[in-house]
């Protein structure tokens, strides 16, 4: 049971209920379950506006509304729950994001927003108000795996993609992020753009081994690295793979392999900076027949770079070497941004604040830059933002069934986030 154990200083004493935290967990992780057959491992498959993520959404939002919270729904389907402060100063918002990758785990997004009620629970029990307003939130289309780009509802809400190019997205079926906004019901009213937080806080799981492995127990998140994806289509030409010599092909599946290879020798190859990395994480050949020489390709590409010159390098070469490309295979390769955000650093005092939270429970933390893409980022150019990262097992797997942080990893992190947001909404 969550407990405000010193009447002296109630806000200093509470703590988060683990148990009710990570079953909210289990109960949302069921919303999109599906076996992974290789593993049978339960993995959760919940993509944005999708049946299962509509699902997902009415739950989240059935438990704000047990709380009491003030639900909203913006035009581009992020939830807002409110609860009332003292006064009407502008919030401290916590938040993150349900939709999930296709072959995801249950954490992912989910901690920040789960752990996001958990401290309105916490706080709703102990019957204690904070000065400024809190809210929780979860955000449309973070993992961009649907409609094509990351961050989709908070970059709109934040202003850096227009609202009437989020609705025109589409996904692979051809359905518009508008229309399934509609589908679903998340096609709310608020406009976007009005939320102006005093500060933004968000709790998440590394996604990567270097916590787990340096021993800490939480991370100080300083912020979030450069991201950039293109969507590539490579125009060849088909033909019969035993008797089309090789000296007469147009291979697009080797032009994608040798721009894959081509990313881990630039890697390799020292002179793009520390801390470069590259995926092609789809690449799909057509016909796609094993004795047929592939006469187009469509793969992507995501680069991540901690800095933003080296980001531009990077990008620069890659272009290059996409018109090499063409000249040596006889192909033609024509390419989309669909996804480009710089560096993103975090507040230095929210960052202090997380720490001193972090510190007051006695947690071992250290600073961490951000691999991954998160919602904190499109936040932290509306106001002073930063978040906490919880360690995750088995190497900190991720975007995979098997992302796994215990109990006390996730009640850690969002001990941590209810410390940081009580001492930001007395500011
Ligand atoms: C978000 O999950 C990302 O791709 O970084
Ligand atoms: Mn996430
Ligand atoms: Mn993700």
């Amino acid at each position: 049971m969550a407990k405000a154990l010193k009447k002296n200083n109630p806000k200093k004493e509470l703590r988060v209920d683990g148990e009710r935290l990570y079953k909210a967990l289990h109960d949302l992780g069921e919303v999109g379950a599906y076996k992974d057959e290789s593993t049978g491992i339960v993995g959760v498959n919940r993509l944005a506006l999708s049946e299962a993520d509509g699902a997902g959404r009415r739950k989240v939002v059935s438990w704000m509304k047990e709380l009491g919270l003030s639900v909203s729904v913006d035009q581009i389907g992020n939830v807002y729950a409110e609860r009332r402060g003292e006064t009407d100063l502008p919030p401290v918002m916590m938040g993150s994001h349900i939709d999930s990758v296709p072959t995801a785990g249950r954490f992912d997004g989910c901690l920040g927003v789960l752990g996001a009620l958990e401290v309105m629970r916490t706080l709703s029990e102990s019957g204690l108000t904070t000065k400024r307003p809190l809210v929780a939130a979860f955000f449309t289309e973070e993992e961009g795996c649907r409609f094509g780009t990351d961050m989709l509802g908070s970059a709109v809400a934040t202003g850096r993609i227009p609202l009437e190019a989020a609705y025109a997205l589409k996904d692979a079926q051809g359905l518009t992020v508008k229309g399934e906004l509609e589908k679903t019901g998340f096609l709310g009213p608020e406009a976007v753009g009005r939320r102006k937080p005093h500060a933004y806080l968000e709790c998440h799981i590394e996604q990567g081994p270097s916590l787990r492995h340096d021993g800490f127990e939480i991370g100080v998140v300083t912020g979030v690295q450069a991201i950039s994806w293109q969507e590539l289509t490579i125009v060849g030409k088909s033909a019969h793979a035993g008797t089309t010599p090789m000296e007469f092909r147009k291979d697009a599946g080797v032009a994608a392999a040798r721009i894959n290879l081509k990313l881990r020798e630039m890697i390799a190859s020292g002179m793009f900076g520390k801390g470069m990395r590259a995926t092609m994480g789809v690449n799909r050949p057509h016909p796609g027949m094993v004795n047929v020489v592939p006469g187009r390709v469509v793969c992507t590409v995501d680069l991540r770079h901690p800095e933003d010159g080296f980001m531009e390098e990077v990008e620069r070469e890659l272009v290059a070497f996409y018109k090499q490309v063409e000249k040596d295979e006889g192909v033609s390769i024509s390419w989309r941004q669909t996804a480009r955000t710089a560096m993103a650093p975090f507040s230095d005092e929210v960052q202090s604040v997380v720490e001193g939270a972090a510190n007051e429970l006695g947690l071992s933390n250290t600073p961490i830059l951000s691999g991954a893409g998160h919602d904190a980022q499109e936040w932290s150019r509306a106001c002073k933002t930063a978040m906490v990262f919880v360690p995750g097992e088995y190497d900190g797997i991720s975007h995979n069934p098997r992302e796994f942080s215990t109990l006390k990893q996730c009640a850690d992190g969002v001990n941590v986030l209810l410390g940081a947001a009580l001492t930001l909404t007395e500011d």
